[in-house]
């Protein structure tokens, strides 16, 4: 089989991707599978070539991009998706390879929101992963959480509004936010991932500087209560709407009440390789939570996949509060960092083998 595996792109969480992608292309046979690494640079030029395999290349991204090579993905005449050489030569060999299959591993913004499926899509190209519509849902926090709460699925209360909106009434938006929720609260763009742009605030003056910092990232935002006394529990689901498994569920210990970029991808700025990705966040698996919670966790893992109508492997995040007992499905990634890989290997399924799954799934 012939896979495009696609990463980069223009999402603030570019290197996560890169990351994550290499790791998943070393850990594809190499016997079953002919690999094309598509690289979408940040500023959305695509590139191939054996120069993007090798991680410590992207220390210096000017070299990279001269070494490789630029193409696009193109559906030929006789219906073959094939990623040819940009800009195409007038004479010669314009082809470099022909795919089956793409493999997106961009997190966040134009590759994990609908926009690379789309295009996908159009080219009648197969995929792994989501489809477009579950994508674009799965990264908009507000659509999430309006159709889960439409399935009678937990998730914590909110205000949403868009940056003009909030300029229009300051005030007005304030007290809303108050009187509804209450502090303290958390600030979130409302489409971005790894916690770009999150912050939370004690009173009014704090919301005011927390969502002027989340509108430098989005124009549409959403305001949560913070769950202060918490435990932030992760489960992957594979599968498509028609059959879906849970992995096991890993415990999330952050430094702070929520995790930071630099705690999920640079292990706190400890040691801040960002090349250890999400290898160096600091977590418990499986989650300490004993069986009832485990299996309710599980439950709800399930049910927000299928919900969402999602494909290929997503990993959700939950907020346990302590002091009630509740579970709050608080996100789902559609395309998480490392594929979650780890989160399945406990239960005797090494990577290669989701990776096998995955292109089975998009493949079917
Ligand atoms: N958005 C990042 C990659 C994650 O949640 O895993
Ligand atoms: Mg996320």
């Amino acid at each position: 089989t012939r896979v495009a595996v696609i990463f980069g792109g223009i999402s603030v969480e570019h290197e996560v991707s890169v990351i994550s992608a290499l790791q998943a292309v070393q850990n594809m046979n190499s016997e079953k599978y002919e690999i094309t690494p598509i690289y979408i640079s940040k500023d959305r030029k695509w590139y191939t070539g054996d120069v993007l395999l090798d991680i410590e290349n992207y220390k210096d991204l000017k070299k990279l991009m001269q070494e490789a090579q630029p193409v696009r993905m193109q559906r030929t005449a006789d219906s073959r998706v094939i990623v040819e050489k940009d800009p195409r030569p007038r004479f010669g060999k314009a082809e470099l390879a022909e795919v089956d299959v793409a493999f997106p591993v961009i997190h966040g913004t134009f590759g994990e929101d609908g926009v690379l499926q789309g295009y996908l899509e159009l080219l009648g190209l197969p995929y792994v992963g989501c489809d477009v519509i579950s994508s674009g849902a799965g990264m908009d926090k507000v659509l999430m959480k309006r159709i889960y709460r439409d399935a009678q699925l937990p998730i914590l209360d909110f205000v949403t509004f868009y940056s003009s909106q909030w300029n229009d009434d300051n005030t007005g938006w304030l007290n809303q936010i108050e009187e509804s929720i209450g502090y303290p609260v958390i600030v979130k763009p409302a489409n971005l991932g790894s916690s770009v742009g999150i912050s939370k605030a004690e009173n009014r003056e704090e919301l005011e500087e927390a969502i002027d910092l989340a509108q430098r990232f989005a124009q549409k935002l959403v305001v949560e209560p913070m769950v202060s006394n918490m435990t932030e529990v992760n489960c992957s689901v594979v599968g498509d709407p028609s059959e879906v498994e849970a992995s096991v569920c890993e415990q999330v210990l952050g430094t702070d009440e929520f995790l930071s970029y630099e705690d999920k991808y640079t292990g706190g700025g400890k040691d801040g390789g960002s090349s250890k990705g999400m290898e160096s966040t600091n977590r418990v698996i499986p989650a300490e939570i004993g069986e009832g919670k485990t299996a309710e966790v599980q439950r709800l893992a399930k049910a927000a996949f299928q919900t969402l109508g999602a494909s290929g492997v997503a990993r959700i995040d939950f907020i346990i509060d302590e002091n009630s007992g509740t579970v709050y499905i608080n996100e789902i990634n559609t395309i998480p960092g490392s594929l979650s890989f780890y989160l399945w290997e406990p239960a005797g399924r090494p990577y290669p083998e989701l990776i096998d799954r995955l292109i089975q799934l998009a493949l079917k």
